[in-house]
């Protein structure tokens, strides 16, 4: 029998440890981290986090305190309030450093090695991924990689990682130098989704939707990740990584793995990552020729967001004012293996897009013959299933039925399941369920080494053919506010459908 994933039996708090934040005054820390911390703490599921911030930030401890309770009445819960906010911070500590500086991890060491702090460690690093590096190996030769006698040690490392398979690749063996592949924990915060996680329930735990989820009922799948935001500030990140190394490589391909996956034996870590690898060993690379066909990248230029009028990409800050950057890319792929193959699945995603919208929407094949030759044929949908994981976060379902009267005129219907009706609003946000995963040692949402490297061999082949284009790779224009570049519509054209715009 296999043994039970430690998610079957996870609610209880976890063991008391240490989290050591690298990059402690960042944006990430402040916007997602505190806030995620801070409601685990309030609902109970922590006993004894104690927190120690590294950033090169000239801080006394107060001050790094005070920055924390400042980020909870920013990003925090609405309800947190100032008392519990500032008993938060008041157990953080701080060391200042540089990543580089060998003196300070030493410091870092004798603090750790103090007996108000837990030796279970989770070390985690929220800084620019440049810091990577140093920091793995500061923390291998400082000897902090190596667990406590029984205790753990494990590394969280947040996207992006790498920026092509050779620099991930060369970055796993630089870890792998120091840490366990068990001990690392690459994360992926739309693993943490409810609704995402929900996927592999509603496709396991439901003996209705997998005989049919397959390539001789489902006619095609779309994922699509729209964002009504601009770069929000980070465009000298942003120039470099674009939609397809920001978005695609991680998150719209972490969504595919879960929709095309097969079953896993159990749902435990290692079941879990081995058949989603399968699934990213199955697309072939693209080839230039293929790229030019089925990939189409644009870049929004001005227009309207929430009914304001805003910049250009080109216009903001950080970004050159001829930038070749794509905000938003769609690509049109194949899964090569029995249960998928010729199925196409089309992926976009795009920034100043007019809906904050991520789905997944799998259309099956139309009845193989039409009765009712009243109803134009426009209104005979295909029966379509959309799994919305945000926001809105539920799953429906499109069929036919006889609109009511005396002649049999076919309408398209939906069910329509909203969680926060059934449901509630969820207890806990993608981050503060990941970071109780990693505490408590399950990956199963994380992402594994060979994971990330398949799926930046996808990614390399477009970029290579954008890079072999005559002339450039086209890079189409649309204005803010719009669904993206018209020339996206070929991709679903060539499918017969059109793309869902929620
Ligand atoms: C991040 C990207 O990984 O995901 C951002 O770097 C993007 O550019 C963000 O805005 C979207 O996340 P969410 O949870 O708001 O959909």
């Amino acid at each position: 029998m296999p043994a039970a994933s430690p998610r079957a039996s996870a609610p209880h708090p976890v063991e008391p440890a240490t989290l050591v934040l690298f990059g402690a005054t960042g944006d990430l820390a402040r916007r997602k981290l505190y806030p995620a911390l801070y409601d685990l703490e309030r609902q109970g599921a922590l006993r004894g986090l104690h927190l120690v911030g590294f950033a090169y930030d000239d801080l006394t401890a107060e001050a790094f305190q005070g920055l924390v309770a400042e980020a909870l009445a920013e990003h925090g819960p609405a309800r947190a309030d100032p008392g519990a906010r500032a008993a938060f911070a008041a157990q953080c500590a701080y060391v200042r450093g540089d990543f580089r500086d060998a003196a300070r991890y030493a410091a870092l060491r004798d603090l750790l090695a103090g007996p108000a702090l837990p030796p279970h460690r989770l070390l985690y690093l929220a800084t620019a991924p440049a810091f990577y590096p140093p920091i793995v190996d500061q923390l291998g030769a400082s000897g902090l990689a190596t667990p406590a006698a029984g205790a753990f040690t494990r590394i969280v490392i947040e996207k992006p990682f790498g920026t092509d398979r050779a620099s991930a690749e060369a970055l796993n063996r630089r870890i792998h130098q120091h840490f366990a592949e068990e001990q690392i924990y690459r994360i992926d915060h739309y693993l943490g989704k409810e609704t995402v996680q929900n996927i592999l329930v509603f496709r396991f735990a439901n003996g209705l939707f997998e005989p049919v989820w397959n390539r001789n009922h489902v006619d095609g799948v779309q994922i699509t990740v729209a964002e009504t935001l601009g770069v929000e500030g980070r465009g000298a990140y942003y120039e470099s990584a674009g939609a397809l190394r920001d978005m695609m490589q991680n998150h719209l391909l972490q969504l595919l793995c879960l929709v095309a996956m097969e079953p896993p034996v159990a749902f435990r870590a290692d079941d879990v990552r081995d058949k989603k690898v399968e699934v990213l060993r199955s697309i072939h690379p693209l080839t230039p020729a293929e790229v030019a066909r089925s990939v189409v990248r644009g870049q929004y230029g001005e227009g309207h967001a929430g009914g304001a009028a805003v910049p250009a990409y080109r216009a903001e800050t950080g970004v050159d004012a001829h930038s070749g950057t794509e905000t938003y890319a769609a690509v049109r792929l194949h899964i090569d293996n029995w249960r998928w193959g010729g199925v196409p699945f089309c992926l976009r995603t795009g920034k100043r897009l007019p809906r904050r919208v991520a789905e997944i929407a799998v259309t099956f094949k139309r009845p193989p013959q039409t009765l009712f030759t009243d109803t134009p044929a426009r209104l005979l949908q295909a029966n379509e299933l959309v799994l919305r994981i945000q926001p809105q976060e539920g799953i429906f379902l499109r069929f036919a039925a006889k609109k009511p009267g005396q002649s049999i005129d076919v309408v398209p219907v939906e069910m329509d399941f909203a969680y926060s009706e059934h449901f509630g609003e969820g207890e806990l946000d993608a981050y503060g369920r990941l970071l109780l995963d990693t505490l408590r040692g399950d990956a199963t949402l994380f992402t594994r080494a060979d994971e990330t490297e398949a799926a930046w061999r996808l990614i390399d082949s477009i970029r290579g053919g954008w890079d072999a284009a005559e002339g450039g790779s086209l890079l189409e224009p649309y204005a803010a506010g719009s669904w993206g570049p018209v020339a996206a519509n070929r991709l679903m054209a060539r499918g017969g459908t059109g793309w869902r715009n929620p």
